[in-house]
C-alpha cells in the first residue's frame, strides 16, 4: 500500500511516500531562514509559509516516489501537538485529499512519529524498549511494550531540552535554531570549564530551567548594556559546558530507566537526538550497561513526514482511521 505522510506541526513543511514500511521519498522544506531574524518561530508566519509550500511539497514527494495520487491508499497527518495554525494546514490538506481520492486518512501524534522513526531505520528493532524523546517540544522517557503502548516514566518539569538549547543560544547571541549551533561550537570548547548544575538528581523527571538560569547568570557577568557581550566570554566553553550538563542528565536517566526495568534496548528520538555529543555519550552509557541503542539517522531525527506516514500505517493496520471532522490540537499527551 502507498501511504502519503504530511507534517506541518512547527516550522518544516514535510511530505513523504511510503510503500508499506519502505520510504520511497521524504521531502522537507525548512522555514528556518524565514524565522531566523526573529530568533524563534513566529506562528502566523509559519502557517502562511506552510500554506504556500504544502501543495508543491506533496507534489514533489509523489513525483520523487514515482507514485500517482490516485494510487495512494492512505493519508497520514500530524494532528497534534504543535502550533495550531500550522497543524491546521496539514490536517486540512490531508482531509481534502482523502475526501477527493475516496481513501482513508488518519491523524498521528507527532511524538509517536518521532519514536517509530527508529523502526524505519532498524526494521528488526523489537519491543519492549525505553524511548527517550528529546525535541524542541518534548523531553520524556517512555516504557514501550508494543506499538501504541506508551507508559510515561518521566518527563521535563519545565523546558524541553531543545527549548533549553534554543534559549541558551539566544543568551549567547547565537542564531536560531540554537541546537545545531551549540553542537558545533561545543566541539571547540571545554565541557568542564564551567560546572553548570545537573537539575533534578532523583527520579526520572528532568528539569532544565535551573541550568538555563545558571547560564544566564554566568553570561550576565560578561554583558554590559551599551557594549553587549564582552569578548572575554569564552562562548565555546559555555556552549560545551551547557551541552555536557544536558547530555549527562539525559544519559544517566535513560540508562537508569532501562536498567531498573530490565529492558535491554533504548531508542532515542527527536531533534535533539541529532546532537553529536548526546549520540556519542548515550552510545557509551548504554554500552557499559549492556544496553543496545537505536538512534535514527539525522534526517529521521528532525521533523519529517516519513515517520508520520509509518505511524499512520501502523495504526491503520490495527483497524484505526480518523473521521473527517478530526480537529488539530495544540497540546496532547502520547
Ligand atoms: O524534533 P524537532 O525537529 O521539532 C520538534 O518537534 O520540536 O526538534 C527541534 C529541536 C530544536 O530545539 C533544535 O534546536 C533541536 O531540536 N536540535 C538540536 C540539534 N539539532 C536540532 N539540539 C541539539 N543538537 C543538535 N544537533
Ligand atoms: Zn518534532
Amino acid at each position: 500500500m502507498f501511504i502519503l505522510g504530511i507534517e506541518t506541526s512547527c516550522d518544516e513543511t514535510a511530505a513523504s511516500v511510503l510503500s508499506d514500511r519502505t520510504v520511497l521519498s521524504s521531502i522537507v522544506s525548512s522555514q528556518v531562514a524565514l524565522h531566523e531574524r526573529y530568533g524563534g518561530v513566529v506562528p502566523e508566519l509559519a502557517s502562511r509559509e506552510h500554506l504556500r509550500n504544502i501543495i508543491p511539497v506533496v507534489r514533489e514527494a509523489l513525483d520523487a516516489a514515482k507514485v500517482r495520487q490516485q494510487d495512494l491508499g492512505l493519508i497520514a497527518v500530524t494532528h497534534a501537538p504543535g502550533l495550531i495554525g500550522a497543524l491546521l494546514v496539514g490536517v486540512s490538506t490531508a482531509k481534502a485529499m482523502a475526501y477527493a481520492l475516496h481513501i482513508p486518512f488518519i491523524g498521528v501524534h507527532h511524538g509517536e512519529g518521532h519514536i517509530v522513526a527508529a523502526h524505519l531505520e532498524y526494521p528488526k528493532l523489537e519491543y519492549p524498549y525505553v524511548a527517550l524523546l528529546v525535541s524542541g517540544g518534548h523531553t520524556a522517557l517512555y516504557h514501550i511494550r508494543n506499538f501504541g503502548s506508551y507508559e510515561l516514566i518521566g518527563q521535563t518539569r519545565d523546558d524541553a531540552a531543545g527549548e533549553a538549547f534554543d534559549k541558551v543560544a539566544k543568551l549567547l547571541d547565537l542564531p536560531y535554531p540554537g541546537g545545531p549551533v551549540i553542537d558545533r561550537l561545543s566541539r571547540e570548547g571545554d565541557p568542564k570549564a564551567i560546572p553548570f548544575p545537573r537539575g533534578v538528581r532523583e527520579g526520572s523527571d528532568f528539569s532544565f530551567s535551573g541550568l538555563k538560569t545558571a547560564v544566564r547568570n554566568h553570561v550576565a557577568l560578561f554583558r554590559s548594556k551599551d557594549r553587549g557581550l564582552d569578548p572575554g566570554l569564552k562562548v565555546a566553553d559555555v556552549a560545551a559546558s551547557f551541552q555536557q550538563a544536558v547530555v549527562d542528565t539525559l544519559v544517566e536517566k535513560t540508562v537508569q530507566a532501562a536498567a531498573s526495568r530490565g529492558l535491554r534496548s533504548v531508542v532515542m528520538a527527536g531533534g535533539v537526538a541529532a546532537n553529536s555529543g548526546l549520540r556519542s555519550s548515550m552510545e557509551k552509557g548504554c554500552q557499559s550497561a549492556g544496553i543496545r541503542l537505536f538512534i535514527p539517522g539525522m534526517g529521521l531525527c528532525v521533523d519529517n513526514a516519513a515517520m508520520i506516514a509509518l505511524a499512520g500505517y501502523l495504526r491503520f493496520s490495527r483497524g484505526e482511521r480518523s473521521a473527517l471532522d478530526l480537529n488539530p490540537r495544540a497540546s496532547m499527551g502520547l
